[in-house]
C-alpha cells in the first residue's frame, strides 16, 4: 500500500493543467450502455474509479481501451443485464449502469451499493423515478431487479435534487419515445455535460442546468464523440491548496464559472482570485485568512465535495467559523485529522466549529474518503513540517498524478511504499 510524505510549510509557486472531470465521465461512459455503436471520449482521467467502470463495462460487454488520446468503448455481441456485487461495492457510481440497460432491454439486475463512510446514500430517488417511467422493482439477495414490459414517457418529480437520480432517470429517457419532464433536478455542471452527450448520441434535452430538464428520446442512439468538462472538484481543491499554504498558481484547463460559491467564500476570506475564460490564477491572502462560515448545498451552492479542504482553509483563520454539511449525514470524519494536526475543531452532528490557529503541524494521518484524503493534502502543504498520509488509495479514486502536480505547484510530495 502507498503512503504520501509531504514535507509543508513552503508557499506554493508554479501552474497545473486540471483533468477531466470524474463525476461528469462516469455518467457519460455509462450512457455508452444506451447504444451498440462506438463512442470516443476524451479527456476522462485515468483514475481508479475509471479503471473500475472500465471493468464494469467490459464485464456487461462492452471493450473499453485507451487509443490516441481518447477512451474507445465498443459493444461484443449481446451485453448482461447484471451487475454485480463484486464490481458495485467497488464504487457506488456503478448504479449509473441501471438507466441505460433498463432503457434498452427493459430489464437490469444490480447489486444495491450500500452505504459509505461519508452515508447511508439509499437510491430510493432512482427506483422512485424508474417507477414513473413503468418499471416494477423487485429485491433479490440483496440485488435490485428493474422490469417493464413497456417504458413510457411521463412526469417524475424528484424529492431532493439528487445528482445520481437525475442522470439516470435523463440516461433512461433518452431512449424512451415521447418527452419525459424531470422536475426538481440536480442543477450540477456535470449534469450539462451529460445533457451534451445524450443530444450527441440523438437525444433531445432541454434545460439542464435549471431544476426541469426535458428529455425527448429516441427509438435507437448513436455512438458520441465528445470531450470531458474539467473537474471542478480538483480545480477548488487546488485553489485551497494554495490558500491555504500561501503563495500563486495559475491552474489551466479549467472552468471557472463552475466554481461562483468556491471562489466568492474565497473573496471573502482575502484570496485574489483572476479568472480567464479556461484558467484562473489564485493568489493567497497575506497573513492568516479572514473567517467565513459555509453551508454545503445543491449546485449552485457551496459544493459538498470541497467542504473539507476548506475546512483546513479555514482551520488557520483569524477567527471562528462555522461548516454546515446539508449533504451527507457523516462527511466530517477528516475533522478529528485536523485536530492531530493542531487544528482547533468541534463537530456536533452537521455542524463544525472551526477556531483558527495560526500554524498546522506535520502529523501522521489517514484518509477516509476521497474528499477527505484531499484535505489532508491541502492540510500537509499548510503544515510545519513533515506528514505521513496513510490509505491514500482513497486519494487515488479521484485525483490524477497528485504527486506531479503537487510538484509543479511547489510542494514538496512523494508516493512511498508503506
Ligand atoms: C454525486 O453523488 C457525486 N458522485 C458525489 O461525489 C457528490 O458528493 C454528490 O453527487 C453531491 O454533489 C458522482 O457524481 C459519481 P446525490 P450522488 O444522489 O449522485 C441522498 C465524490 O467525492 N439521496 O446527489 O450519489 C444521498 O444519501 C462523490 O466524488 C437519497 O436519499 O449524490 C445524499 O445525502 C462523493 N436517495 C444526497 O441525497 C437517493 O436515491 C445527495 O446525493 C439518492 C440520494
Amino acid at each position: 500500500m502507498d503512503n504520501f510524505v509531504i514535507r509543508g510549510g513552503r508557499p506554493l509557486n508554479g501552474q497545473a493543467t486540471i483533468s477531466g472531470s470524474k463525476n461528469a465521465a462516469l455518467p457519460i461512459l455509462a450512457a455508452t450502455l444506451l447504444t451498440r455503436e462506438k463512442s470516443e471520449i476524451k479527456n476522462v482521467p485515468e483514475l481508479m474509479d475509471i479503471k473500475s467502470t472500465f471493468e464494469l463495462l467490459n464485464y456487461l460487454g462492452k471493450n473499453c481501451f485507451y487509443g490516441y488520446g481518447n477512451f474507445v468503448v465498443e459493444e461484443r455481441a449481446g451485453l448482461k443485464q447484471h451487475a454485480p456485487y463484486d464490481l458495485v461495492r467497488k464504487m457506488r457510481a456503478s448504479v449509473l449502469v441501471a438507466g441505460p440497460l433498463l432503457a434498452r432491454f427493459k430489464k437490469v439486475r444490480f447489486s444495491l451499493p450500500g452505504g459509505c463512510s461519508i452515508g447511508m446514500r439509499p437510491i430510493d430517488i432512482h427506483l422512485e423515478g424508474f417507477k414513473k417511467l413503468g418499471a416494477v422493482v423487485s429485491y433479490e439477495k440483496g440485488d435490485v431487479i428493474l422490469s417493464a414490459r413497456k417504458l413510457k414517457a411521463g412526469r417524475v418529480k424528484f424529492r431532493f435534487p439528487s445528482v445520481g437520480a437525475t442522470e439516470n432517470l435523463m440516461m433512461c429517457a433518452a431512449l424512451i419515445e415521447g418527452t419525459t419532464v424531470l422536475e426538481n433536478c440536480a442543477r450540477e455542471p456535470e449534469i450539462e455535460d451529460l445533457a451534451a452527450a445524450l443530444v450527441k448520441m440523438g437525444a433531445k434535452v432541454e434545460g439542464a442546468g435549471s431544476p426541469t430538464i426535458k428529455v425527448t428520446g429516441a427509438a435507437k442512439l448513436k455512438g458520441l464523440k465528445h470531450t470531458v468538462m474539467p473537474d471542478r472538484i480538483e480545480t477548488g481543491t487546488f485553489m485551497l491548496l494554495c490558500a491555504a499554504a500561501g503563495g500563486r498558481v495559475r491552474l489551466l484547463n479549467t472552468a471557472p464559472k463552475t466554481l461562483t460559491a468556491l471562489i466568492k467564500a474565497m473573496q471573502k476570506a482575502g484570496v485574489k482570485i483572476n479568472c480567464f475564460k479556461d484558467s484562473m490564477e489564485v493568489v493567497a491572502p497575506h497573513g492568516r485568512p479572514k473567517p467565513v462560515s459555509v453551508d454545503t448545498k445543491p449546485h449552485p451552492g457551496f459544493p459538498t465535495d470541497l467542504q473539507a479542504p476548506w475546512m483546513v482553509f479555514m482551520a488557520r483563520a483569524n477567527g471562528t467559523s462555522e461548516v454546515h454539511e446539508h449533504i451527507f449525514e457523516n462527511r466530517f470524519m477528516h475533522a478529528p485529522e485536523l485536530v492531530r494536526m493542531g487544528a482547533d475543531i468541534t463537530v456536533l452532528d452537521r455542524k463544525a466549529v472551526v477556531r483558527g490557529v495560526p500554524q498546522l503541524l506535520g502529523a501522521p494521518v489517514m484518509c477516509s474518503d476521497i474528499r477527505a484524503g484531499a484535505a489532508m493534502v491541502v492540510a500537509a502543504a499548510a503544515a510545519k513540517g513533515k506528514t505521513l498520509i496513510r490509505r491514500i488509495y482513497h486519494i487515488d479514486r479521484g485525483y490524477e498524478k497528485l504527486e506531479h502536480k503537487l510538484k509543479d505547484l511547489g510542494v514538496d510530495a512523494s508516493r512511498v511504499k508503506a
